[in-house]
């Protein structure tokens, strides 16, 4: 089938970025991306590029070369639609939070409703492409959708899920280590090889079928996720030991067989994908009374939120046992540096943790604004919204954050963190003067020799 004008349903963190690369590198094709968000549309097209509503390092200089050339933002999600040849569908499917599942499955109604929507108003062939994150099998719920409609139109089903990370978004799609394409139809398939083709090789672009693209999504990010618990796990190991992390990982990753990657040791890993897409396949795994499976994986769940726990454990025990009324800086809330991305966020748990202990909070993130932090700590409706407002404060600026402090927390390894004045911030913190380095971004003799106490992940 021969595409001109492509439609993406859902303006986020994954379609956003991804359509802008493809529209970029396809000037023929017209790409429409729509979302029932109107205030996130009005920021995509907002002339001020610092008002797009996604931060990613390179994106903002895309979406000036393409905008109302072939790439348009809107909400009118059915004319995008009917006009198109090809949907992607790239909406969120979020853990459920109610209702069989709870707190394991996604939530696939976000989808289902973008099926329906399809379904109500093609008037012509279309190829669908799955580009959320899925449990398997999906594929056959929306075919069953589509089908049904009884209006003779024919609808291909494609899988072709996304491996971006948030931060370097425009880098992996430019770069990619491989595109994966999962589908029946192998004219469908090479319909949408030939987008990515104009810039990816043909070698890296893996043709599947449904089932087996899906599921490699979801498993993925749950070894991805794995080496993260697993470098976390022997962390803990190293603190009471004379071991060192960060020689451990070195050590291990020059192993060609387990690799550099993926080995640095944190607070615990956040974001909207690792959570959400273990939980997903461990709730399958038990679906299928798979129990040993399911518990191999949920383990990698219990080690991080373990590892969030650990760390404001240690400051608490280390300022003496108590952190009520003391100031507390914290430096980053969002889930990982040069994203404004903070769901799941480790500094989201670790704020609501010492804020139990009366804790005052203080944040400073580059990104982040005050009102998403507030919404975040208000999400997880542990107080009132007046008491976070109480208990946390964000600032505009680093030694704001830390002035007067007991102690700072490194939530986010921001690269502008090391390069701030750390003897300034030292002469104007209490003391002693305490670092917690969730990160491990600091170097360690330096801030001892500051006059800093200094503690370190797995060090
Ligand atoms: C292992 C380590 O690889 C080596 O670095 C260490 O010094 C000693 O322990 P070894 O036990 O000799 O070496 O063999 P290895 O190739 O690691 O295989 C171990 C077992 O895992 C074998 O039974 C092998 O069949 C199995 N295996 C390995 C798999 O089932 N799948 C794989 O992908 C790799
Ligand atoms: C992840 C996958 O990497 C990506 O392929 C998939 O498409 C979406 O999910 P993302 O969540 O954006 O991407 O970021 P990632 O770089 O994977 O980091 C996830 C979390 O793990 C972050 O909180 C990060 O700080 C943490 N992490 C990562 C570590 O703590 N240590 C590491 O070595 C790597
Ligand atoms: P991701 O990280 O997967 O891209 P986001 O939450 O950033 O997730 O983006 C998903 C987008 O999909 C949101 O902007 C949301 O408004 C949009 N969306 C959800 N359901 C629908 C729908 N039925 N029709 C159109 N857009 C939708």
């Amino acid at each position: 089938m021969l595409v001109r004008k492509i439609c993406c349903i859902g303006a986020g963190y994954v379609g956003g970025p991804t359509m802008a690369v493809i529209a970029k590198k396809n000037p023929d094709l017209k790409i429409t991306i729509v979302d029932i968000n109107k205030v996130r549309i009005n920021a995509w097209n907002d002339s001020d590029l610092s008002k797009l509503p996604i931060y990613e390092p390179g994106l903002a200089e895309i979406v000036d070369d393409t905008r109302n050339k072939n790439l348009f933002f809107s909400t009118d999600i059915d004319t995008a639609i009917d006009e198109s040849e090809m949907i992607f569908i790239s909406v969120n499917t979020p853990t459920k939070t109610y209702g069989v599942g709870k707190g394991m499955a996604a939530d696939l109604k976000y989808i289902e409703l973008c099926a329906r929507n399809i379904a109500k108003v093609a008037k012509t062939d279309k190829i669908v492409v799955e580009k959320s994150t899925l449990p398997v099998r999906t594929a056959e719920a929306i075919k069953s959708i589509l089908h049904n409609t009884g209006n003779g139109i024919d609808f291909k089903i494609l899988s072709n899920p996304e491996f971006l990370a948030e931060g370097t978004a425009i880098q992996d799609l430019l770069n990619p280590d491989r595109v994966l394409i999962g589908g029946e139809s192998e004219a469908a398939i090479e319909s949408l090889a030939q987008i990515y083709g104009t810039w990816v090789p043909q070698n890296k672009i893996l043709r599947t079928n449904v089932w087996s693209s899906e599921l490699s999504k979801l498993t993925a990010n749950a070894f991805l996720a794995q080496r993260v618990s697993s470098i976390n796990a022997i962390s803990e190991l190293c603190e009471l030991t004379e071991a060192n992390i960060e020689e451990v990982s070195k050590a291990i990753g020059m192993d060609s067989r387990i690799g550099p990657k993926f080995l640095k040791s944190s607070v615990g890993f956040g974001g909207s994908c690792f959570q959400k897409d273990i939980l997903n396949l461990v709730y399958i795994a038990r679906s299928y009374n798979l129990n040993q499976v399911a518990d191999y994986w949920e383990q990698v769940v219990i080690m991080n939120n373990h590892q969030k726990r650990r760390f404001s454990d240690r400051l608490i025990k280390t300022l003496y046992n108590t952190v009520s009324g003391k100031k507390i800086g914290m430096l980053g809330w969002a889930f990982k540096k040069d994203t404004n991305d903070t769901r799941e966020s480790a500094a989201i748990y670790v704020a609501d943790h010492l804020l139990n202990e009366q804790a005052m909070i203080s944040v400073y993130d580059p990104k982040v604004s005050c009102s998403k932090i507030q919404s975040d700590l208000n999400y997880l409706g542990t107080r009132t919204e007046a008491e976070n407002y109480e208990g946390l404060t964000s600032v505009d600026s680093p030694y704001k954050a830390l002035n007067e402090a007991h102690a700072v927390a490194i939530m986010t390894e921001w690269d502008e963190f090391k390069t701030y004045d750390w003897e300034k911030i030292y002469s104007q913190m209490k003391k002693p003067a305490f670092i917690f380095d969730g990160r491990n971004l600091l170097d360690k003799s330096k801030m001892s020799q500051i006059g800093f106490e200094y503690y370190s992940i797995g060090q």
